[in-house]
């Protein structure tokens, strides 16, 4: 689950570098978007790169899901009697919407790829062809761009916990201050991802990108 979970940490890292480049403008943008494809050429075939990393992020996710789902097994069969009274003392909102959090990302990665790669949904009702026109698109309609601040307010919770999960489950958290420094690189994570995601839909709907 750690591993799996950091490579989706480098993923949306990089992701959301890249979505920054909506600030440069609509060629910056859409030759950015050009140029993915075109990583590894000659050498590797056109999105050859791509390929790779759409296969490494399957098989993690697979392999992400499976571990969730064993996890969740073996906390069912250690407590098969529910509390009667359930009182969350020591523990963070994060790692309490794990499990539910993590469901509703799923689903957020579904309607994202069928949004932006598979099926290409304009809500405003204009070209799909163009990356940069279908995001100022997508994100000044308000609703498109509150599912979207909803996600990444899950996306925040999700790598709060799951950073510093993964870093006990690598034996990073032995001492007190190596358990805070995990506590701090959770935090930290959060917002740069969640927060940098967030910025180039709000300012598409603020109209500051257009
Ligand atoms: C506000 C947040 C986000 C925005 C604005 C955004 C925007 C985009 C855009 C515009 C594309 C299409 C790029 C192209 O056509 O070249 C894309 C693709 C993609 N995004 Fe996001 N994204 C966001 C968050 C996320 C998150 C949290 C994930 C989680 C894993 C994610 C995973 C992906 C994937 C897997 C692709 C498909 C890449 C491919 O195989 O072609 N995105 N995103």
């Amino acid at each position: 689950m750690a591993v799996s979970g950091i490579i989706f940490i480098g993923y949306v890292l990089v992701h959301m570098y890249g979505n920054l480049k909506a600030f440069a403008g609509h060629d910056a943008f859409n030759e950015y978007a050009h140029h993915i494809r075109e990583i590894g050429e000659p050498l590797l075939p056109h999105e050859g790169f791509l390929w790779i990393v759409r296969i490494g992020l399957l098989v993690s996710l697979v392999v992400h899901v499976v571990c969730a789902f064993i996890l969740w097994r073996r906390a069912a069969a250690a407590r098969p009697v529910k509390y009667q009274v359930k009182k969350n003392v020591a523990s963070s909102l994060s790692s309490r919407t794990m499990r539910w959090g993590g469901l509703a990302l799923l689903l957020f990665v579904i309607w994202h790829l069928i949004h932006f790669t598979v099926g290409k949904v304009n809500p405003a009702g204009g070209a799909t062809n163009d990356p940069y026109n279908l995001m100022v698109d997508s994100f000044e309609t308000w609703w498109m761009t509150v599912i979207y601040l909803l996600a990444m307010v899950a996306l925040g919770l999700h790598l709060h916990h799951g950073t510093f999960s993964a870093l006990q489950t690598l034996g990073f958290t032995n001492t007190t201050s190596s358990r805070q420094r995990a506590r701090l690189a959770g935090w930290v994570l959060a917002v740069v991802i969640a927060g940098g995601f967030s910025l180039t839909p709000l300012f598409i709907l603020f109209g500051v990108i257009q």
